[in-house]
């Protein structure tokens, strides 16, 4: 994150003696990204966080794209899938690309070990669900709603409230995902016409230290495969550390949306910023107020930039057909917009209770065989009116 946060217990001075009570040394793991001029986060472990006693080839997670047939619209119906697994198990890739592979999982179980991605930061949107996230710099409750930022570097798991039915959409990264820079002063503080700032963002709030032995599994993805490594003590015992890298969480709900006179563009929307894409929130808000406003989008082309819009609750009044977790894709290159008979059946509404993650991307998405097999065949040619049909 943008600005400096520290739990536990930590040393007056870094990289100086300090000692746990039995006179052994803490040992210290500096978690720094691009090299050592980016954000950092220092960590203080009972045990060197190097001694690897196993190492195991897990898995490739071999997503290869699938597309198939003329470009065209796309509607993912990914309400159906099946709930199955932990948070990472349960991924279901549906679409990627050279900066970022998107998808949804619903998982039924906790993990047991711990997963760290080394190939770039992941965000975790919940639909729905709860639970703790628990992560080398402590714990953090998740809730419906919460975006969890994971930087990459950091060691976690996610633990599901039990009998709570759990919904994510992911995104992978290739690289790091931030706020935009646009709401950030020079010093990394949010600006005041930023759509959220500091008060929203919840780092994690209680530090536990394990001090166990035994054997304990640590899944890292990098190089696009998984490897497990097996350590004979608790990974999680990390007694105090400090810095600007660190997962957080923050809900959809706490996004203050803008509005305007006439219809505002996505930009404003705007919630975080990765190598390659945005990511938007769409959040309830009061309609355009200009007398003769049309609050409904109008028609648009993004002829470089390919847009997925994850539907999350309410009627997201532009489309017709979609249902909560659908996920339409339109690529490059076609123009789209609202539904027949939207323009005028937005004229005087006051306020929109829609909720929905945008994600531009802009190099172009491919479909994985997970997403052919959700897809809603009839989408493409659901701008055609009634009146229209049979034509
Ligand atoms: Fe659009």
């Amino acid at each position: 994150m943008t600005y400096y946060y520290r739990l536990g217990k930590i040393p007056r001075k870094r990289h100086t003696q300090f000692r746990q009570p039995n006179g052994c040394l803490y040992h210290e793991e500096l978690i720094s990204i691009l090299g050592f001029s980016g954000v950092q986060s220092l960590l203080y472990h009972l045990r060197p966080p190097t001694q690897i006693h196993k190492i195991l080839l897990q898995r490739s997670p071999d997503i290869p794209p699938e597309e198939s047939g003329p470009l065209r619209p796309r509607h993912l119906r990914t309400a159906t899938v099946a709930a199955s697994g932990d948070a990472v198990e349960a991924r279901v890739p549906l679409m990627l690309n050279a900066d970022l592979c998107i998808g949804v999982a619903r998982p039924t179980q906790s993990m047991q070990y711990w997963y760290r991605c080394a190939d770039g930061d992941e965000v975790i949107f919940v639909h729905e669900g709860s639970g703790v996230f628990e992560s080398q710099y402590g714990i953090l409750r998740y809730k419906t709603g919460d975006y969890l930022v994971i930087p990459t570097g950091v060691l976690w798991r996610i633990i599901p409230d039990e009998g709570i039915e759990q919904r994510m959409l992911f995104i992978e990264a290739c690289g790091h995902i931030e706020p935009p820079k646009r709401y950030l002063n020079s010093y990394g503080q949010f600006l005041e016409h930023s759509p959220y700032c500091e008060r929203d963002i919840r780092p994690p709030q209680e530090l536990i230290t394990h001090d166990e032995e035994g054997e304990f599994e640590v899944r890292v993805k990098a190089r696009n495969q998984i490897t497990s490594y097996i350590y004979h003590y608790h990974p999680l015992d990390v007694v105090g550390w400090d810095g600007h890298l660190w997962p957080f969480a923050f809900n959809i709900e706490d996004f203050e949306p803008i509005t305007g006179r006439i219809h505002q563009p996505p930009p404003v929307h705007q919630t975080f910023e990765g190598p390659g894409f945005v990511l938007c929130s769409f959040v309830p808000r009061l309609f355009d107020y200009h007398p003769l406003a049309i609050p409904a989008p109008y028609n648009h082309s993004n002829v470089d930039s390919d847009e997925v819009l994850y539907y999350a609750r309410g009627n997201f009044m532009s489309r017709q057909g979609i249902e909560a977790a659908s996920i339409t894709l339109h690529p490059r290159g076609i123009p789209h917009g609202p539904h027949p008979g939207t323009y005028e059946g937005s004229i005087g509404k006051e306020r929109t209770e829609e909720l929905a993650v945008m994600i531009d991307t802009f190099r172009p998405l491919q479909l994985t065989k997970y997403a052919l097999a959700l897809e809603d065949k009839d989408y493409p040619y659901s701008w055609i009116s009634r009146s229209e049909i049979g034509k």
